[in-house]
């Protein structure tokens, strides 16, 4: 699959989110990235998956989809955002199932509580993984991480 088109595709569904408000939408691919072997439909409900959140958390600011590799340690997505962010102690709850922070900051925000523990199974099915860094008040990172396997060479 061709990663860069399906993070294109992913910017474009999210984008009317956010025109109209103080959220920019950005991506920032590393050149020359080679296709890759994954299952396109799940990479795209992941980055998806991702890209609501940080839209949603965020109220003012960027979020913003970043992709590199390495043909050594791998593939590696992270969904930023300049939101409301999380504890590094809700982190885990946040991937259980139908697992959501209850702050009064959060409970406004709908959502079924899926998204990253789904996002996390499928990024385990690629055999890889998909972690959250935060802290509360501050950024949010997402990270996938896909193995150097999955990298086609040209
Ligand atoms: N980018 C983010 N910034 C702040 N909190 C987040 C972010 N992403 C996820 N969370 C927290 O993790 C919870 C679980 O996320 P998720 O599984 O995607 O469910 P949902 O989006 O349906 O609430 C969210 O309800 C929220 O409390
Ligand atoms: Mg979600």
């Amino acid at each position: 699959m061709d990663l860069p088109d399906t993070i294109d595709a992913c910017t474009r569904l999210l984008a009317p989110r956010v025109a109209g408000t103080s959220v920019t939408l950005e991506s920032n691919i590393q050149a020359d990235f080679p296709r890759i072997i994954a299952d396109q439909t799940r990479l795209k409900q992941i980055i998806i998956n991702l890209l609501s959140n940080g839209v949603k958390f965020t109220e003012q600011g960027s979020v913003t989809v970043e992709a590199e590799f390495d043909t050594e340690t791998g593939i590696v997505i992270r969904v930023r955002d300049t939101g409301i962010g999380i504890a590094e102690e809700d982190i885990e709850h946040a991937f259980s199932m139908f697992g959501q922070v209850d702050s009064a900051l959060s409970r406004k925000f709908e959502g079924t509580g899926l998204g990253l523990p789904l996002s996390r199974s499928m990024a385990h099915l690629h055999g890889g993984d998909l972690v959250l860094q935060s802290e509360l008040g501050k950024d949010t990172c997402a990270i996938i991480t896909l193995p150097a396997e999955r990298i086609i060479h040209p």
